[in-house]
Parts: structure tokens; sequence; C-alpha cells
């Protein structure tokens, strides 16, 4: 995967620009196409009320309801006021010319333009879509002035770069409740995500009900399935919140929960189990039989009837074809069909699934893997791989989705996140008619690490900036900017019952043994879970499904902002750009880990799950340390002696590898004050 890192701010955002001149501007996220800052404020009180003009159906209706019910949280007025009414004095006007589709389609009109002045607002979009998107971006604007709540005088003219900007979440390695499914289709409402895609089975677990194949849940899911109710309750409340739903039924790879009700699918001999371990398995569909196909347009049928998308996710990825080498049947129909390869059997097993898919009114995706010439030009590929990937469908007509970069297990920080974009590297030498093939990307929320307890924390706010990404213009990509507006962002999505900052506490209280976590948590908010799939390397036995997932790397944040707030200090301080007050700031915190370890230290002994924190806790209190014996170099305009520098910086080496399996991400900018003592470069501003 190459990623690009943008250093300069290209473009500082519309909103730091327009804040200067007129009032505070809260952060909206994503930023809008077009916005222009006026002079004035809406308040917002308890006689708020919104009128719906021009067109009106049930769904609008609805829209307009669950934003009363947001605006009811996030200001605290209570239920009874904030109404709906058909007075022309309204505070908000929404004026909508169309219904959206009955089902939700890829490139529907998500445009609005809000207008907002100190005597009212009002709202304009062709589809009751764009009406949604633009109660959002309303949503944001409330913020809490001197005088009550207020929304700025702003005009808006607003819409995405991106028709399909989505958010996998896998419940095949772990099964995640649908109420947490839920508050995070609200959380994807609030920055504009469209496309759930929902990754429901894989080698350890078949989440949803078959009628016709029950053997699906009742063996392959250890009783923790959707039932078909449940999924058309959540369908249609995607649907009220603007947003498509897209299952993927991973094959023929993937799939060894599909084997143990039914073994004839598979390519070994069997019997199956449901696996407990992760990484790329062996079982496999039998490609060469019948049997499956004639499985498959049972079961395809009947999901497409359930599922109302257009979209029908086939998956395709990581087949090893371990068992279909092992297999002399398969061997023969390979030799007997001209098949050179595994990729050749896989791509005879894509065509007939296609064909399947296609019968059933729906069109493909897969990922990378499914690229072949053969493939139908309708099918569209999710690339995990990379933009090379959706460059190499779109020259063959085949239209693309990035998700390479977008991936939120790895535990990359946010910045890493945003800098990626579907239109960057090999597609950016597309042709203009090739590029419209990229029709935008998703977030992956892969379910190795995650239950309903910690899943919103991998998911948010990071997945706000890749929505961002997603749906702004190219031109928006000012990283400081971007962290400033999640960060405010992320609190208010503390309003729709996401965990993300909620679960923090109660974990680490936990891990302390149901005690003040406060020591705890000084040591977790400044590191992060090892990145990448080191989780793996890094265990002593494989981790498995079964393992609970109550650890510090469980409970710690995958990007420490705190850890960013230091090194902004540090970095200030090296510049010789400290502000007043900042110095006695970066002390406080030097102070408070160099004495934390003696606060965590009575701990050690009440709790088992804390036992694995003792020497990262030590790593913390010689951060602290070793910080403030910089500073006082720094103090004194004198430099540190080398042997001291040279022993520190030996010891932070040390302290830079993973510990308990998370990393104490501030070790880098200690090592920027030790090295900035030993240099004089900085001297600290007199006193
Ligand atoms: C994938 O990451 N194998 C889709």
């Amino acid at each position: 995967m190459r990623t690009i890192f943008l250093i300069v701010p290209v473009l500082t955002s519309l909103i730091s620009s327009c804040s200067a001149q007129v009032q505070r501007m809260p952060a909206l996220m994503p930023v809008p196409a077009h916005m222009e800052a006026r002079t004035g404020e809406l308040l917002i009180d308890p006689s708020f009320s919104v009128a719906i003009t021009g067109h009106k159906d049930a769904r609008l209706q609805r829209a307009v309801e669950l934003f009363l019910d947001h605006l009811r949280r996030q200001t605290g007025i209570t239920a009874v006021d904030l109404r709906i009414t058909d007075s022309s004095k309204a505070a908000l006007t929404i004026s909508c010319e169309n219904a959206s589709k009955d089902i939700p389609e890829l490139g529907e009109d998500e445009s609005y333009k809000l207008d907002v002045s100190s005597s009212g607002a009002k709202l304009n979009a062709s589809t009751t879509l764009g009406v949604m998107r633009g109660l959002q971006t309303f949503l944001q604007l409330v913020h809490t002035g001197p005088s009550g709540f207020v929304v700025p005088a702003v005009s808006i003219d607003d819409k995405p770069r991106f028709a399909w900007r989505g958010l996998l979440v896998d419940v095949g390695r772990h099964y995640i409740p649908i109420e947490v499914l839920k508050r995070n289709l609200d959380g994807m409402a609030a920055v504009k995500l469209n496309v759930f895609h929902w990754h429901i089975s894989d080698y350890q677990g078949f989440r949803i009900e078959s009628k016709k194949f029950p053997k699906l849940q009742e063996m392959g899911s250890d009783g923790l399935f959707y039932t078909q109710d449940e999924v058309r309750d959540f369908i249609a409340y995607a649907r009220d919140r603007g947003i498509r739903i897209v299952p993927e039924f991973d094959m023929p790879g993937h799939s060894t929960s599909w084997f143990v009700g039914y073994p004839e699918l598979a390519s070994g001999p069997g019997p199956y189990q449901i696996e407990r371990t992760w990484g790329v398995l062996n079982p496999a569909m039998d490609p060469t039989k019948e049997y499956t196909y004639k499985f498959l347009d049972g079961f395809i049928g009947e999901m497409a009837k359930l599922f109302p998308d257009r979209f029908f996710h086939i998956g395709g990825d990581e087949v090893n074809g371990k068992e279909w080498d092992a297999n002399p049947k398969i061997q023969e129909f390979k030799r007997a069909h001209g098949m050179k390869d595994n990729a050749d059997l896989q791509a005879y097993f894509n065509k007939r699934v296609e064909q399947i898919v296609s019968k059933h009114g729906k069109t493909m995706v897969g990922w990378d893997e499914i690229l072949h010439p053969d493939l139908p030009k309708s099918a569209v590929i999710q690339s995990w791989r990379g933009q090379e990937s959706l460059a190499q469908a779109a020259k063959q007509g085949l239209r693309g989705l990035l998700s390479s970069g977008y991936y939120l297990d790895l535990m990359w920080p946010t910045s890493r996140h945003y800098a990626v974009d579907p239109m960057s590297d090999a597609a950016a030498n597309l042709s203009p008619e090739e590029q419209k093939a990229v029709l935008g990307g998703e977030a992956c929320m892969w379910g190795e690490y995650v239950v309903g307890e910690n899943i919103d924390s991998r998911i948010w706010p990071r997945a706000a900036a890749i929505a961002e990404r997603l749906w702004s213009p190219q031109e928006v990509r000012d990283v400081n900017s971007m962290y400033q507006r999640m960060e405010e962002i992320s609190q208010k999505l503390d309003w729709l019952g996401l965990t993300h900052n909620s679960g923090y506490v109660p974990m680490l209280r936990r891990i302390v043994g149901n005690v003040d976590p406060s020591a705890l948590k000084a040591l977790v908010d400044v590191v992060e879970p090892v990145k990448e799939y080191n989780r793996e390397d890094l265990a002593s036995t494989p981790p498995t499904s079964t393992m609970p997932l109550n650890r510090l790397i469980d409970a710690a944040r995958p990007e420490s902002l705190p850890a960013r707030h230091f090194s902004e200090l540090v970095d200030a301080l090296v510049a010789g750009n400290l502000k007043p007050g900042m110095e006695p700031q970066l002390r406080a915190v030097l102070e408070k880990w160099r004495e934390n370890h003696t606060d965590l230290q009575p701990f050690f002994e009440q709790s088992f799950l804390i036992k694995e924190v003792d020497s990262l806790s030590q790593n913390l209190s010689a951060l602290g340390a070793a910080g403030l014996a910089a500073l006082e170099y720094l103090d004194r305009g004198e430099p540190a002696p080398a042997a001291w520098v040279s022993q520190q910086l030996s010891a932070i080496d040390q302290i830079k590898k993973p510990q308990a399996q998370v990393l104490l991400v501030v070790a880098p900018s200690v090592q920027k004050l030790i090295e900035a003592s030993a240099g004089q470069t900085a001297a600290l501003p007199a006193k």
C-alpha cells in the first residue's frame, strides 16, 4: 500500500478562514463544498419549530422527527418542546422538491442548500436525501453561546465528491449486537456516510438467518446471528438515515462457518468446525460441483429478496488454494477444462456466481482478486490492495471502490487515513472518463479484535475523517484543521449513544479492579495499540475468537490525542515558539508522568488485568523524569552532558518497543526534548 503524505497544508480550511471575521464557527465534518459565513446567529430555544413545505412524505417527516430528537439530546431541551409546524414563522423551513427513491440508490442527488440568518433558516434540497444531509449540517452548527444555543449565520451549498461513501463492519469474526450497529448507523449519518457494508459471514461465524438453509446459522454461528426480522428492521433504520445496506457473503474462501452445517459445499473431506483462530485459512467452496451452484442459487435468491440494495458483495478475497490442490477431483476438473492455475478456477467460480447474482437482479461486488478479463463490465471491484487495482479495473471498464488505506483495524493515526485519496497514485493518471468509474471508498472495521463494547472506539472518531475525504472537495486536506474539527465532532457523536468516549473509563476501571482508575488513565491516555498485524506477531499464544477483549490494548485508543497535544508543545519548544503558559503545562505533564508509577503501584497486586502494565508504567515515569531533566538543562541554557544524553537516548530506544502489546507514543517527543537539551537549539524564553 502506498500512501501519500501531505506535509504542507494546501488549503486552509474554509472554516478557519471564516471564523476570524465573524462569531465562532462550530466544527463541520465533512467540510461543505461551498460555505460563506455571515453575521448574526439564530437562537435555538424551546420555541424552535420546523416547517416542511413543498414535497412531503413519511420518510421526510421521520427525518425531521429524528433531527428534532437529536437536537433535544444535544441541547437538553425537553421532549415536549421543539416541533414540526405549518407556521410560516417556523425557525427552520425545509423545502424539498421530490421524494428520494424508495430503495436508496447509488448516485441519488444528495445536494442541499442551507441558509441561516438571525431571523430564520432555510434548507432546500431536490430530494429527501439532500434534506437529511442538510439537517446533519445544521446539527453540527448548533453550539452553546453566551445567550443560549445558537447556529451561526451562514450560507452553505453542498454536495458530495463521491457517491459511494461506506463503512464496512465485519460481524463474522465477532458478533456485534444489532443495537451497536444501529448507533453506528447514526454516527454514519452524522458524517454523511451512505453505505453500510455488512461483512456478515467468515470462517468464524455465519451471522444471518437463512430459512432455506437453516443449518448455516444453527451450526455456524454459536447462536449469535441476526434474524430476518432484525435485518429488515435494520435496513429500514438505515433507509431512514439515507444509508444503503450492502451485504457481503465472502466466497469461495473465508467460508468455514458455512461448512459446519453443509460440508458438501467444501473442497476438503471435513468435518468442519467454526474456526477460532485468525488469518488466511485453507477451507474453500468446491467450485467444480454443480451442487455448489445449486446451493448458491437458492441462498443468493433468498438473500437478494431480503436485501433490497442493487449491489451484492461476494467477497472473493484470499483463497489460498490449499484445499483445491489437495483434492484430486478438483485437479482433474482443472485439467479437463484447460485451467492453468487456481486463479483460472476462481475466475470460473466468479463467472458462475455472477450469473446467479445477476439472475436475482443484483450487481456483483468483490475484492481485488475477482478482477479478471472475463468478468462482466457491470461488476464493481473493491480494492484492499491499492489504487492500482482501481486503475486496472477502470481501464477494463469496471467500477471501483477504495478501501486500501482505510482499514481502521490497523490502528493508524487519523492523518494517515486522511491523506489517502481514491484519485491518487495510479488512479490519478486515468482519463476523465475512466475516473468516473471510481465510485468512492469504504472505511473497513475488520472484526478480529472488536466486540460490542469497544468497536465504537475503533471506528470513531477516525471514520469521520475518512467520511470527509470522500465527501469534501479534494483540496480540503489541512491536517491541523481536520484534527481540531474531529475532536469537536467526536464529542457531538456522544449524543447519539456511541461509546467511543464513554466506554473508556469503565474499561480502565475494570482493569484496575473497580477502583478509581485515574493513575491508569494517565498512562493509557498516552499509549496506543501496536500497529498493523503486530498483535498477532507479539502474542505468546495465537489469539482466538474466544479470548476476552478486556486488556489494556483493548481499552487503549487507536490514536492518542493527548500524545498528539504533547508533541505539539514539544515541537513549539524545539522551534522556539513556546507561547506563555506552555512551559508550565509541559512541566506539569512530565511531573505527573514521573510520579505516576508510584500512584499506580498499589494496584499491581489487586488485579490480574493490570499486572502486564508494570514495566510500561515504569517506562512512563522514566520518560517523565528524563523530560524534566532535559527541561532543566534548557532552562539553565547549559548543554546536557553527552554521556547523560546518550544514556537517555538508548533508554528511549528500549521504551519505544511494545510492552503489553501497546506503544508508549510520547517517547519520540521526549526524545526530541533530550536532543534539544544536548544541542541547546531551543533555549526557553526568559522568565
Ligand atoms: C481483505 O482484506 N482480505 C479484504
